[in-house]
């Protein structure tokens, strides 16, 4: 079967670029190029990021592209005190040798949706939205050339993890979510409800260290830096890996379950500043806008992403 055709946008991040890995390394997956934005730290880090980690596959041929450097009408937020200053330490990568490409993000997105047929290719968003939101704000009929939009973001049944009711991604640039969901376009959406049943394993970041790879050394490095702040925060024995779900998705959908029904953002300023309002159990009478997740098969989520680490040099 012809690989499916995606664009990662995203923040990296070593939960990102655990995404950005597990996709280059499968077969069935065709990565049309990775957009930056400004999310877990600025634009003129996540951007170099994005190039490391697709260098660190082997994956030069991959084109970078650095997207918005800020959130649609918000000042950006970031999270060094979780990924450390650079958004990928522990992984003490060189320089890329690559550049990034000349384009801007935004620009390149709207290029390759006009280009593709209805319904072609899938947007995957794993930072704020603030990017495919600019595309979808400038050329709503976009929305048709987008097959699915799979994204990681929003919380309801868990909580928040960036105030009390609002997940990180959404709650950057909640503008920019709402623009996504009411874009049109198929969303499904891997808040932390999902997420956080999930964790990492001892066991698990051991199996990825014994396969002796630099891919392999470098994501161990990341994963354990990365995961002390959950595990000190949550008392779990591992921590989440939030935006790997959104690949392991494409390739085993039957991993996971949810629900489609409405959700919306909460965009006003409160306490409720971007919390995703979920209507899980349909008493609004809004239309359903969003396959929201809720449910994963742990074991057989890590079981894949170590297979497709094991693909990589
Ligand atoms: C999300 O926020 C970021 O810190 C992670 O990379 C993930 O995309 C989790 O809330
Ligand atoms: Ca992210």
């Amino acid at each position: 079967m012809k690989p499916r055709p995606i664009i990662i946008d995203t923040d990296p991040g070593q939960d990102d670029a655990l995404a950005i890995l597990a996709a280059l390394a499968s077969p069935d997956l065709e990565v049309l190029g990775v957009t930056a934005v400004a999310g877990n730290v600025p634009l003129d880090l996540t951007a170099p990021n994005a190039l490391k980690i697709c260098e660190l596959a082997g994956r030069t041929d991959v084109a970078v592209f650095a997207g918005c450097d800020r959130p649609l009408q918000r000042d950006l937020i970031t999270a060094e005190h979780v990924h450390g200053k650079t958004g990928i330490d522990g992984a003490d990568l060189p320089e890329p040798a690559a550049s990034l490409q000349p384009q801007h993000g935004v620009d390149w997105i709207t290029n390759t949706l006009a280009a593709a047929q209805e319904r072609e290719i899938t947007i995957c968003p794993v930072g704020p939205m603030t990017n495919l939101a600019s595309v979808l704000q400038a050329s709503p009929e976009l929305a048709m050339h987008i097959r699915e939009i799979v994204c990681m973001g929003g919380a309801f049944f868990a909580g928040g993890n960036t105030t009390p009711t609002a997940e990180f991604n959404v709650f950057v640039d909640p503008e920019a979510a709402q623009v996504v969901l009411h874009s049109g376009a198929p969303v499904t959406m891997f808040p932390l409800d999902v997420t956080h049943k999930a964790l990492m394993s001892r066991h698990w970041i051991q199996q990825v260290r014994a396969l002796g790879t630099r891919t392999s050394i470098a994501a161990v490095g990341m994963l354990e830096f990365y995961e002390r702040f959950d595990v000190d925060k949550y008392g779990t024995y591992g921590g989440p890996l939030h935006d790997p779900n959104v690949i392991a998705y494409l390739l085993r959908p039957d991993l996971y379950a949810g629900r489609h029904c409405n959700v919306e953002v909460d965009t006003r300023s409160g306490l409720t500043l971007g919390m995703t309002v979920v209507d899980f159990w349909g008493v609004s009478g809004r239309p359903a806008n969003c396959q929201y997740i809720t449910e994963v098969d742990s074991d057989g989520f890590y079981a894949l992403l170590l297979e497709l680490l094991s693909k990589l040099p």
